[in-house]
């Protein structure tokens, strides 16, 4: 594909996860290279710098993990929730407060916000160990999934670690913390504050938080970056541009091998986001392929299917829980940001170089043949085999898969229902199909 590299295409998908986290898109790359600016500073090599870039991009890969649960404590959106976390010292009992009466149910009245913090007797010390080791270790597991060594992975996993024993989630101390988990928790924290509140505002966070949530040498070399202008223009253009691509370490062209792992490891993010999907990425994906071999699709377009199937509902880390979990029906307003979902999709896509047919395909998730699907609302003559099958795969696994609110859908009833409407919403050959790859063909030919 075009020469991409495995940095190129982490770093594209990464901002996908910045949105989960509430964070402008972007964040993973800037983090990175503020912290490629500390490590340099702090003498860090080559091997060192690489990792400490790769963890950086991949910090956030454990975030759609927890989300449920965030939502679950402070209500509202949790996007909303994440971001302030993070702006937050837990350590302090009355920012703790404040950070509590801002951000429960955010949006929703006091009346609710009162009921959430009362039924709410977990110390927040306990919520960010639940909620942060849930992230991490899915994050450092991701990481060493994709091949990254086990000090990428620890470095991850320990980033939310504070210098004086009062982080999360294993309250480790001081040199306890791995050098790239003390380079990274201060970097992304500079981030965060560069981005929101500028240079001179972070200087001081960092002279105050220095010893307590940050080790006092890398967080003296990050003061010694307070006049380097060509650092700060950097990050103020790719903020502004919402850049997700700098070019910080050489790592290759990435093989065919590589972005197979990249887009497994980003449908397992998407499934991990919420109960209700479980693993609908990778299940649309095998019943996406068995209808390409079906309709005896040659192995370079089962690849592309194949990609296209594992992100096509990527967009979703874009959705907050509070409305993906939503156990009642959903009020207009919430639909219309679901639908938006597919559109995220081609956003994120869009990023990586080589992507486009991936693309077409993934974003056309949710059309429909009679032009009434979303987002872009496009009919038949625009819809080719490849988008119909994976419409099809899709709507197939929605049915199929046990719901809490109900149990799994069997097959047959599954097809008639797809069956009802074949031609305006799915394609027919695609539902037939379907029907005789999982033997449902003869049964209902039979009924
Ligand atoms: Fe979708
Ligand atoms: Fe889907």
């Amino acid at each position: 594909l075009s020469g991409i590299t495995i940095s190129e295409i982490l770093s594209a998908l990464s901002a996908a996860l910045d949105v989960v986290e509430g964070q402008p898109e972007g964040h993973a790359v800037r983090t990175s290279l503020i912290a490629s600016r500390i490590g340099a500073m702090m003498g860090l090599d080559g091997e060192w710098t690489t990792r400490l870039h790769y963890a950086a991009l991949l910090k956030d890969a454990g975030c759609s993990n927890n989300s449920a649960r965030v939502q679950k404590i402070f209500g509202g959106d949790e996007h909303l929730s994440k971001q302030a976390v993070k702006y937050v010292d837990w350590s302090s009992p009355t920012e703790s407060l404040k950070f509590a009466m801002s951000n429960t149910e955010r949006g929703n009245g006091i009346g609710a916000k009162l009921r959430r913090i009362v039924s709410n007797i977990a110390p927040p010390g306990q919520i960010m160990d639940e909620v942060t080791s849930a992230r991490c270790s899915r994050g450092a597991e991701i990481a060493l999934m994709l091949g990254f060594d086990l000090q990428t992975s620890h470095a991850i996993y320990a980033l939310d670690e504070h210098w004086d024993g009062r982080g999360s989630p294993q309250h480790l101390r001081g040199e306890q913390i791995p050098l790239l988990a003390r380079i990274l928790c201060l970097a992304q924290t500079m981030e965060i504050f560069v981005s929101a509140f500028g240079v001179t505002a972070t200087m001081t966070m960092v002279e105050e938080r220095t010893g307590k949530w940050f080790d006092p040498e890398a967080a003296l070399a990050a003061l010694a970056l307070e006049s380097d202008a060509e650092l700060w223009s950097n990050h103020a253009e790719l903020l502004e541009q919402g850049a997700c691509f700098i070019s910080l370490v050489d790592s290759g062209a990435a093989t065919d091998a590589d972005i197979d792992e990249i887009c497994m490891a980003f449908a397992m993010i998407v499934d991990a986001k919420s109960s209700f999907t479980g693993e609908h990425s990778t299940r649309v994906t095998g019943y996406a392929l068995d209808l390409a071999r079906f309709f005896g699709f040659d192995a370079e377009r089962r690849t592309t299917l194949r990609r296209a199937a594992l992100l096509h509902d990527i967009g979703k880390l874009g959705v907050p829980n509070s409305i993906l979990d939503k156990p009642g029906k959903l009020t207009v307003d919430e639909f219309d940001r679901v639908k938006l979902h597919p559109l995220h999709t081609e956003t994120i896509l869009g990023r990586v170089r080589g992507f486009e047919r991936i693309n077409e395909i993934a974003a056309a998730h949710h059309e429909r043949l009679d032009g009434r699907g979303y987002h872009r609302g496009v009919g038949a003559s625009e819809l080719d085999l490849d988008m119909r099958i994976l419409a099809a795969a899709d709507v197939f696994d929605a049915l199929c898969a046990e719901r809490p609110y109900r149990g799994a859908m069997p097959v047959e009833k599954a097809i008639s229902i797809m069956r009802e409407d074949a031609g305006a919403h799915l394609d027919a050959d695609c539902v037939e199909a379907l029907a005789e790859i999982h033997g449902a063909g003869r049964a209902l030919r039979a009924a």
